[in-house]
Parts: C-alpha cells; sequence; structure tokens
C-alpha cells in the first residue's frame, strides 16, 4: 500500500506543465494475452504496471506462458503458438474485466480445465453474452455462482471449428473484443454477427488494429458482422510499443482547461488507436482550446476563462466522460452525458457512484438508467469544507474527483489507493502540473510581531489572514462563557467544533457576538496556551483553520502553521524576538489599548507560554526545516514585512 486511507488535496489554483502518461491499460492487456498466443517471441516496450495489468500478467505465467521482466517497462513474452502449456489451473482476476473476459474466451477454447474467479465486485459484473457465445461453439462453461456471472469452471469440450455465431453487443464491448482475439484458436472460418446496438465502438477498432498487428485480419461488414478467417494464427511482431492511456490523458487534459494550462500530455494524439483520444472533442466544445500533434495533447482553458455545459453522447468514450461528469462543476450551465447505460456495469454503478459524489458539492444532479445531468447552479452552493470523496474501490472515481480540488475548498479522496488499478502515480503526476492555493505560514512565539506582520504581508499581496492563535482565544473565550474547565478535553473538543467564528477586518466574532477586545486581553492568551495543549482540541480546530486556504492565497500566523496545518505552504517564516523585546511591545500594546500592564509580569507570563507551546507533545511551537529564520529584535514591522514578501517574490519567481 502507496497510500493512506485518504489523501486531502489542497485548493488547487493553476494547472501547467507537461505529463508523461502510463501506457494504456486497453492496450496493455491485449498486447499481453496476443503475445502469449502467438508463434514466436514479442518484445513489448512501455507496459503500464498496475493491478490490472499484473492480474493479466500472473494469469499468463499461471497457464505456463514465460514471460521475462527486462526492467523498467519492459518485457519479453515467448508465445505457445495457440494453446496454453497448463491445462489445469485456477486463475485469480481480481476487478480486471480486460483480463477476466479476454482469458475466458481464450480458455474456453483451449481444451482445458479452468477456474477463474475475482474479487465480489467482479463476481456482480456480467459476463453471460460472452459464455452463451462461446457454448455456441461447444464450450464447456459452468457458473460456480449466480448464472449469468463469475466466477467460472471451464472443462474441456469438442468445440466446432468456426461457423457463425452471435453476441451481444449493448451490454459491454469486451464480450467482443474477447471472442475475436480468442477466434484464431479455432481452425475454421468464424462470423461474429452482433446482436443489439454495438456500444464503446472505438475499444473494438483497438482490439482489431492489436490482432492486425499480431497478423491476423479480421473483415467487418459495418459494426454488425465480423470475420475471422480460416487458418488465423497470430504472429510475434517482434517488437511492439504501447501507446500512453488515453483514459488517463482525461485528467490531465480536464486539469489544463480548469486550471489556465497550457497541460501537456505526451503518449497519445492524433495518430492514437484510442477511441478515448476524442474526448478532446468534447472538452473542445466546453470552450477549452486543443493543440495536437502526433502523440501529443496540449489543453488550456477557455479565453473567458469559464467552461461550458455541454450536451453529448458520449457512448464513444464511455470511461473519458465521467471526466466532462466533474468538468461540469466549472461549467456554466448544464452538462448532459447521454447514452451511458455501459457505466451501470464497470468497477461500480458508476452512474449512481457519480450522482452521489457530485451532490456533495452542492451540484444539481439527476440520472436516469442511461445519462447523467449536471449543473453548479451558483457559487452559494459550493460547500465550506472540503467534501469527502468515496471511491467505491474504482479508480476514475479517485482521478476524476481529484480535479474537483480546483474548487473552493479542496477536497478528500478516501481510498486513493484504487488508482493502482490503472495509474499508480497518479497523484504525484497530478502534482507535478498543478499549482495548490499559495500559504506563507508564519510561525513564533507570542508578541513576537507575527501577527501585525502576517497582516499586513496578507494585504500586500490580496492574500486572506488566519490569526491561528485567535481560534485557541475564542475557545478559552467561549469554554469560560459555559463555565467548561480548561482541561475538559472532551467537552473542549466538543465545543470547538460547534462555534461559529467570522473574522471581518480587524474584528472578530464568536456565535454573532463582536469579541475583538476580550480576545486581546493577556488573560484570554495564557488560557488559550493552555487549551492548545489537547490533542482533541487541535484536531478539531484543523479542519477549521484549513479552510481559510482560499484563492488567491493565505498568510497563516501561529505556532504549528508550516510543521502541521499547511505542511505544503509556498513559504514558511519562524518569527522571533528576545523574551525582553516581545515582553515590552506587549506592554506598549496594552498601555495603548488604556488595560493594565505590568512589564516584569509579563516577561513571566511570555516565557512561561514559550515553554508550554514548545515543550507540549503535540504540534510544538518549532522552526521547521525549511523555515526563514526572521528575528525582529532590531527590525521595524515594515522592514520584517519587506523580508518576507522579498522571499515570496524570490521564490515565486523560481523555475518549477
Ligand atoms: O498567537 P497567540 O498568542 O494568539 O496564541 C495564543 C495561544 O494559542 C498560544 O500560546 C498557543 C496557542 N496556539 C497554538 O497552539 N497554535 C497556534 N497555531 C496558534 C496559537
Amino acid at each position: 500500500m502507496k497510500y493512506p486511507d485518504h489523501i486531502d488535496l489542497p485548493p488547487l489554483l493553476s494547472a501547467r506543465g507537461t505529463a508523461r502518461l502510463p501506457g494504456s491499460k486497453s492496450i496493455s492487456n491485449r498486447i499481453l494475452l496476443l503475445s502469449a498466443l502467438s508463434h514466436g517471441t514479442t518484445e513489448i516496450h512501455d507496459l503500464l504496471h498496475s493491478d490490472d495489468t499484473d492480474v493479466m500478467l500472473n494469469g499468463l505465467r499461471t497457464l505456463g506462458v514465460s514471460i521475462e521482466a527486462l526492467g523498467g517497462h519492459s518485457y519479453r513474452v515467448h508465445g505457445c503458438a495457440g494453446g496454453f502449456p497448463v491445462k489445469e489451473a485456477g486463475l485469480f482476476l481480481g476487478n480486471a474485466g480486460t483480463a477476466f473476459r479476454p482469458l475466458t474466451a481464450a480458455l474456453a477454447l483451449s481444451g482445458g480445465c479452468y477456474r477463474l474467479s475475482g474479487v465480489p465486485r467482479m463476481h456482480e459484473r456480467p459476463i453471460g453474452d460472452l459464455v452463451d457465445a462461446l457454448r455456441r461453439l461447444g464450450a464447456d462453461i459452468r457458473y460456480l455462482g449466480t448464472e449469468g456471472f463469475p466466477p467460472l469452471e471451464i472443462y474441456p469440450a469438442s468445440l466446432s471449428s468456426g461457423g457463425r455465431i452471435m453476441v451481444r453487443g449493448d451490454v459491454s464491448s469486451q464480450f467482443l473484443s474477447s471472442l475475436l482475439m480468442a477466434l484464431p484458436l479455432l481452425p475454421g472460418a468464424t462470423i461474429v454477427g452482433v446482436e443489439g446496438e454495438l456500444i464503446s465502438k472505438p475499444y473494438i477498432d483497438i482490439t482489431l488494429a492489436m490482432m492486425a498487428r499480431f497478423g491476423v485480419q479480421v473483415a467487418r461488414d459495418g459494426w454488425s458482422s465480423f470475420t475471422v478467417p480460416a487458418g488465423s494464427r497470430y504472429t510475434a511482431p517482434g517488437m511492439v510499443h504501447v501507446e500512453g492511456d488515453a483514459s488517463s490523458a482525461s485528467y490531465f487534459l480536464a486539469a489544463g482547461a480548469i486550471g489556465g494550462g497550457p497541460v501537456r500530455v505526451e503518449g497519445v494524439g492524433h495518430d492514437s488507436i484510442q477511441g478515448d483520444v476524442r474526448f478532446v472533442e468534447a472538452l473542445r466544445q466546453m470552450g477549452a482550446h486543443i493543440t495536437m500533434g502526433p502523440n501529443w495533447i496540449e489543453a488550456s482553458a477557455p479565453e473567458s476563462g469559464r467552461l461550458q455545459g455541454i450536451d453529448l453522447d458520449c457512448n464513444h468514450i464511455p470511461d473519458a466522460a465521467m471526466t466532462l461528469a466533474v468538468c461540469a462543476l466549472f461549467a456554466d450551465g448544464v452538462t448532459t452525458l447521454r447514452n451511458i447505460a455501459s457505466w451501470r456495469v464497470k468497477e461500480t454503478d458508476r452512474i449512481d457512484a457519480m450522482a452521489a459524489e457530485l451532490r456533495k458539492f452542492g451540484a444539481k444532479v439527476e440520472d436516469g438508467a442511461d445519462f447523467l445531468s449536471v449543473s453548479f447552479p451558483c457559487a452559494t452552493a459550493a460547500v465550506s469544507r472540503p467534501p469527502v470523496i468515496d471511491t467505491y474501490d474504482d479508480h476514475r472515481m479517485a482521478m476524476c474527483f481529484s480535479l474537483a480540488a480546483f474548487g473552493q475548498t479542496g477536497v478528500r479522496i478516501k481510498d486513493p489507493q484504487c488508482v493502482a488499478k490503472t495509474f499508480p502515480d497518479y497523484f504525484e503526476c497530478l502534482a507535478r502540473v498543478v499549482k495548490a492555493v499559495p500559504v506563507i505560514a508564519i510561525d513564533g512565539p507570542s508578541a513576537s510581531g507575527k501577527g501585525t506582520v502576517a497582516q499586513r504581508v496578507a494585504e500586500a499581496l490580496g492574500f486572506h489572514y488566519l490569526d491561528s492563535g485567535a481560534l485557541y482565544r475564542m475557545l478559552s473565550l467561549a469554554a469560560r462563557q459555559q463555565g467548561i474547565a480548561l482541561d475538559r478535553e472532551d467537552q473542549l473538543a466538543d465545543l470547538a467544533g460547534c462555534m461559529e467564528i467570522r473574522f471581518e477586518g480587524a474584528d472578530s466574532w464568536l456565535d454573532d457576538v463582536r469579541v475583538t477586545d476580550e480576545l486581546r486581553s493577556e488573560e484570554s492568551a495564557v488560557d488559550a496556551s493552555v487549551v492548545a495543549l489537547l490533542p482533541a482540541v487541535r484536531a478539531v480546530l484543523l479542519e477549521k483553520q484549513r479552510a481559510f486556504r482560499r484563492k488567491p492565497g493565505l498568510v497563516a500566523d501561529g505556532r504549528d502553521m508550516a510543521s502541521v496545518v499547511f505542511p505544503d505552504a509556498a513559504l514558511k517564516i519562524f518569527l522571533t524576538a528576545s523574551a525582553e523585546i516581545r515582553a515590552e511591545r506587549r506592554y506598549k500594546q496594552l498601555i495603548e489599548k488604556g488595560m493594565n500592564a505590568n512589564i516584569s509580569n509579563l516577561l513571566k507570563s511570555i516565557r512561561e507560554r514559550d515553554e508550554r507551546d514548545s515543550q507540549r507533545s503535540v504540534a510544538p511551537m518549532q522552526q521547521v526545516s525549511g523555515a526563514v529564520l526572521l528575528d525582529t529584535s532590531s527590525l521595524t514591522v515594515a522592514q520584517a514585512v519587506q523580508e518576507v514578501l522579498a522571499r515570496y517574490h524570490s521564490m515565486s519567481e523560481m523555475p518549477g
């Protein structure tokens, strides 16, 4: 497991750069199977490394196919010229439809005893139409669970030498693809007629192109009948390169279209054989600016900055169309995706899943048997905290919804590990082309001047400002008002969760009452450093603090801004001054406000707080590595502000 149980994507500001795509899943698994069935040896380059290709590689190895890993993404497959050497085996094929369906067909025509099973979701995905077609050729296939669904058992049978069979094309195009790839195992010619409207036609094109590459020419009569000639046999092409994955390209192109761009993907382009490259037509229709070369595509946002809703038949781009549904969150008007009934039998019921998750953003969603319609009525529908996205063990749900981080709040993706099905490094690749809403973290001890400096830096940059200490002060104030002792961790954490906090200019509001002056008292500062010791309180306030990260940027001051709350801050400053100077500054501040003050008491109190803040076990005050130390003992406020701004500007100018 590479990723934790969830990943928090911060709100994203922009996207720009180049992503090198991993190999196509559809092409990788087809090439592996055809190499295994071939006469001769095939060297495969740029093969996708993922759960689904591992399933196919392991399956073929179990069947006795010799496959050498050549390092990197290269493999050498020694073809077994038609029949698999191992005649009796059990294969566990996870949730890989691109392995399960083609292996079912190939093994049914191979004359052995095989048992094929997968994860529970695989056992809910239909396979009956493929089994029916194979049975018409004489294959002996039995269902071990529910009729029409895996797991399956296959037995040797007397197969017909060819002939004419029908297969349904309106549930999954993988049934036809699987059948076509297996048919050269029979000696005679076979004509496959398609019953019902064939869906996802571009995937059939990939199948035919791959079969041709391995020496088998399928004759096609429109989309209704396909003939595999007598005596067809697969011949290793020597060396093959796997194209980049066009479905995976959709996330990066959408990032460019939403986040400014240009974002370029390398590995697919107008020479691609994958139907999902036509996703760019849909994105262009939404207003994105698209340019293409033979093996690259680039996308930028529309000149107006906003995408437009579209109404589109997506039958030809079933996988990439999911990305359009998330683009709809950033489009004016309604986006309707039609003719997508196949979504219901994929890794999860993708229409239901997509509708449920889009609604978490306040989107208006309508869905039916074969369509999805999404609009994002107005900015006020926007949520105030990051939606938590369920991913249903579906890699595309996780990847699609990462794009939602271009909204106000960022997003939490649950079970991000599911991307390993087709794109194990997805989140790292995405991080390389996106820029998060920048945070300048200014940490330091009490009365170091960090609040004033942070506020002025925010003003100069037009950024939002967070005084995180005020949250702890507010909590201690609220606790005092409600008579809650400062060591009652659970009660304080509950209180922290439900207090309504608002900052307006120099004023602070707690549950709609102005508390600006109360917050500044020395007493609330001391109490704050006591409630700040409690881990449960800090955990609740963490989320509230992160919610302040909004476009175009945030300056946040406190003790753990750089270490805990915004560890990815663009600039980290540790602002300090000697305790004596801080006590003096605080004294002046209090006297100016007409409050009582005694300098030696203040010095004592500051030293005690420094000690408590830096010695506590959770989120202690510290200068984290990478933070710039700024001692303001002999600096004016203006000089300190200039210093921070200069560092920020020099950093923003740095490449990358
Ligand atoms: O910054 P301040 O003096 O207003 O903070 C008051 C107390 O709140 C401080 O003594 C410790 C606590 N605090 C914290 O623990 N973490 C923060 N990010 C900010 C303040």
